[in-house]
């Protein structure tokens, strides 16, 4: 919802050992697909795990307003009876997709092929965010795009009449245009091409053939190559969402951080498009176990037993970029602590997120008496190491959830409490954020 309540503000103060066990939601990327291709499916499609947060409402919402049944059982449990792909039907009001880059992006693609017209919006955040990526590939389908200056929201787009079948390769790596191609080729005939550079999140890709698409993937010296056949039946599924790595990221560098912490985070995904963050805290000297490693709802999961360790800045590799997109938050909070400094290069797409990430980060760790450097694509945090943190600052978190739970994690080892001037955002992918870490043993207040 972009109706954005009143900002409340979160602070965070230097915490003992942080211990248990740490159940984080479901993933966001999945929980919005496994949505988006209920609706696109004949018959029922059954969802476990679902992470309830604010964006995904905002989706389960959007796909009520194009037609399907979408019904909450229980925590987690939803179920979607879709109206198979061609079918969505015309939304009579205005879609708001609140804070979700995902969410409309994702929606405006599974729309683009269908002769039906819809008009999207969002909170400031998203309503600042580049729609153009999406849209100018939407309009190789047939469909049209009406919307503010840079395809900024709000806009209406008027699905193709007859779609007709696309190649294209993406400018930028992201999933999100991966996805709305992927999803505007279901309703066109013929074959749907996308070339991808390097590999970014597959969660479409897997759960359309999951559904009853014909995806094939090949990686050829042009990129990675996926080509889906149009038209399919999708039938209904079970989904059992795993846990979310990205949000399992904040109690892992958090219990990495806080002396004496010992935490055990169950059943997160690994699926490689993801896990980048995990191996550069492997890299970085983290005592991070993978155990039991196995596979659930279709993805690799492992639960993740963390230690308090003494941590090295690294140059995190660039090819790693993608599969750790999110997390860089978070590894620019822990870096501050480390002993010497982490290089983060390669990060330009950062700076078109919820906010301007490197900016956000930057200027709330030097409020915390961190220096960093920044270049348009890489961030540079020169860690305190023995010497701690200053903290003692109120730091903006720009309507963005991850750039709250970074400094409030970052405030649990900081010689002074840091203060986010609002915590709100967070109900957007971790709603238990604040019970989960204080379980924990985190002084939140
Ligand atoms: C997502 C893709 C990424 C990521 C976002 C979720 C997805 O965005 O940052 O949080 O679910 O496809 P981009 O596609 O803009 O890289």
């Amino acid at each position: 919802m972009s109706g954005h309540g009143p900002a409340t503000p979160m602070t965070a103060h230097k915490s003992g050992p942080l211990r248990g066990v740490a159940h984080v939601p479901g993933d966001k990327s999945i929980s919005h697909r496994a949505l988006i291709l209920g609706a696109l499916s004949v018959g029922e499609t059954q969802i476990t795990g679902l992470l309830e947060g604010q964006d995904v409402l905002d989706t389960a919402k959007a796909m009520r307003a194009f037609g399907a049944e979408v019904v909450q059982h229980g925590p987690g449990a939803w179920s979607v009876h879709g109206v198979g792909v061609g079918g969505f039907a015309e939304p009579s009001q205005v879609i708001d997709c609140g804070n979700s880059g995902t969410g409309v992006r994702l929606i405006m693609g599974a729309m683009a092929t269908t002769a039906i017209a819809a008009t999207f919006t969002g909170d400031a955040s998203l309503n600042k965010r580049p729609m153009g990526r999406v849209t100018d590939p939407l309009a190789l389908f047939g469909a049209q795009a009406f919307g503010r200056s840079g395809g900024r929201l709000p806009l209406t787009l008027v699905g193709a009449a007859e779609p007709v079948p696309v190649r294209y390769r993406l400018p930028v790596p992201s999933a999100q245009v991966k996805s709305a191609v992927l999803l505007a080729g279901l309703n066109a005939p013929g074959q749907t091409v996308v070339i991808e550079d390097e590999a970014t999140r597959d969660h479409t890709e897997r759960m359309l053939r999951g559904f009853g698409a014909e995806v094939q993937i090949t990686d050829s010296p042009e990129g990675r190559v996926i080509t889906l056949t149009g038209q399919p039946e999708l039938t209904g599924q079970s989904v059992a969402v795993p846990r979310d790595p990205s949000s399992a990221a904040f109690p892992v560098c958090a219990a990495l951080m806080v002396p004496g912490s010992d935490i055990l985070v169950p059943g997160v995904s690994q699926n490689p498009t993801r896990n980048g963050i995990f191996l550069t805290l492997q890299d970085m000297g983290a005592d991070l176990v993978l155990e039991n490693p196995r596979e659930e709802g279709g993805e690799p999961v492992a639960d993740l037993r963390v230690r308090f360790s003494t941590l090295s800045g690294i140059e995190v590799p660039p090819e790693r970029a993608a599969s750790m997109i999110d997390e860089y938050p978070i590894l620019a909070a822990l870096a501050a602590t480390a002993s010497g400094k982490t290089v983060m290069r390669g990060i330009k797409e950062l700076r078109v997120k919820e906010s301007d990430r490197i900016d956000a980060m930057a200027r709330g760790l030097e409020a915390c008496g961190v220096q960093v450097e920044e270049t348009e694509d890489s961030l540079t945090v020169y860690g305190r190491g023995a010497d701690g943190v200053a903290g003692g600052a109120t730091v903006q978190s720009h309507l963005d959830h991850r750039i709250a739970m970074s400094f409030l994690c970052l405030g649990m080892v900081s010689r002074q409490p840091i203060t986010v001037d609002d915590a709100t955002p967070i109900a957007t992918s971790f709603p238990i954020f604040g019970p989960l870490m204080t379980g924990l043993g985190a002084q939140l207040s």
